[in-house]
């Protein structure tokens, strides 16, 4: 098995995860929760987005989230943006990172952006233009890349396509979300295949969804295929507001056991990330996600592990 020596890790609870909340979480717990990863040592936050407030009310706050936090060096805090107002939002809060996200499929593009395709590129190039006149980087995003909530199976050859499309608008890294978490590890590795045809795959990102328990066996899958940047969620938070049925991204403090276990270096603590994961799993009165954290909690309560 030929795994990389290094991975990095982008952690999205406190956007993807925290974007499907229905109750809002207050803003001086994000900013906790964002400043507890960061000490964990993750070298990439996605700290929220700036999107209509009308679609996702949970990000409104993304402004005060960013001027909250104390910025670790060696962490880096990019935000997604739909629009140009959202561009225009995220500059004027100092970020130097975005993300933008286009889908794989039709049906998806319409219930999470309210357009086609072809008119989210409309949309995301302007958008890629303006951020590199600011000197900012950019990440893409592509849902929906192992099958649709909505069309079923999406073939790899229209998400290389997709990603080849963000690539030539100028992000730096494109992270593929299998948003519904249905993709097995050979499907997996064949997307990968098919991209990394059109885009390097040292730009490619996974992110994946853990509904059908599949995810890390995807990731592993994936690393295998030269895949080196993993996008995660602490204890498991997520969803999809437009994707009925979705499961949180797979919980980072899983990720990085297993990566820990293969030998594989991240830079970040296991016990930092359950400490920030049972922070926010108490704020929002639930279990974790993570079956690391939960093990870990049962062997705390048992008096070690067995
Ligand atoms: P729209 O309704 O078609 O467009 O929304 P609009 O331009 O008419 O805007 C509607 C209202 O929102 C207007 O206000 C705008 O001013 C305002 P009104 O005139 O009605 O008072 N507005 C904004 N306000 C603040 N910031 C902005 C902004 N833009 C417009 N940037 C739009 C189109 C794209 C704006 C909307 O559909 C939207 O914001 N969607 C975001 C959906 C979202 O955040 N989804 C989750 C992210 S994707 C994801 O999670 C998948 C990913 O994690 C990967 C994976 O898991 O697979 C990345
Ligand atoms: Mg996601």
């Amino acid at each position: 098995m030929r795994l990389p020596s290094r991975v990095k890790l982008v952690e999205v609870g406190p956007r993807d995860g925290l974007q499907n909340e229905a109750v809002p979480v207050p803003t001086a717990v994000k900013i906790e929760l964002i400043d507890r990863l960061s000490a964990a040592g993750l070298p990439v936050i996605e700290a929220g987005s700036f999107v209509s407030p009308k679609w996702v009310p949970q990000m409104a706050d993304t402004a005060l989230v960013l001027a909250g936090i104390r910025r670790r060096p060696g962490t880096s805090y990019p935000v997604l943006v739909p629009n140009l107002p959202g561009l225009e939002a995220a500059a004027a809060a100092g970020v130097d990172q975005v993300a933008v996200f286009v889908a794989a499929s039709e049906s998806f593009s319409h219930r999470n952006i309210n357009c086609s395709i072809d008119d989210s590129f409309g949309r995301v190039g302007p958008v890629a233009v303006a951020a590199m006149a600011r000197g900012m980087t950019i990440r893409g995003y592509v849902s929906c890349v192992l099958g649709c909530p909505y069309e079923g199976a999406v073939a790899p050859e229209r998400v290389a396509e997709v990603a080849a499309r963000l690539m030539e608008l100028g992000c730096s890294e494109i992270s593929l979300g299998d948003t519904i978490g249905v993709g097995t590890p050979g499907r997996a590795q064949a997307v990968i295949e098919a991209v990394a045809a059109r885009v390097p795959v040292e730009r490619l990102a996974a992110h994946f969804h853990d509904t059908y328990g599949q995810a890390l066996a995807n990731i592993l899958a994936v690393l295998e295929r030269g895949v080196g940047v993993v996008d995660s969620s602490v204890a498991g938070l997520g969803g999809c507001p437009y994707a009925r049925g979705a499961s949180g991204n797979v919980a980072s403090e899983d990720v990085l056991y297993m990566l820990d276990g293969l030998g594989i270096a991240t830079g970040v603590d296991l016990d930092g990330l359950i400490t920030a994961g049972a922070f926010i799993s108490a704020h929002l009165g639930r279990d974790t996600g993570s079956r690391v954290a939960q093990a870990r909690g049962r062997a705390g309560s048992e008096g070690g592990a067995s």
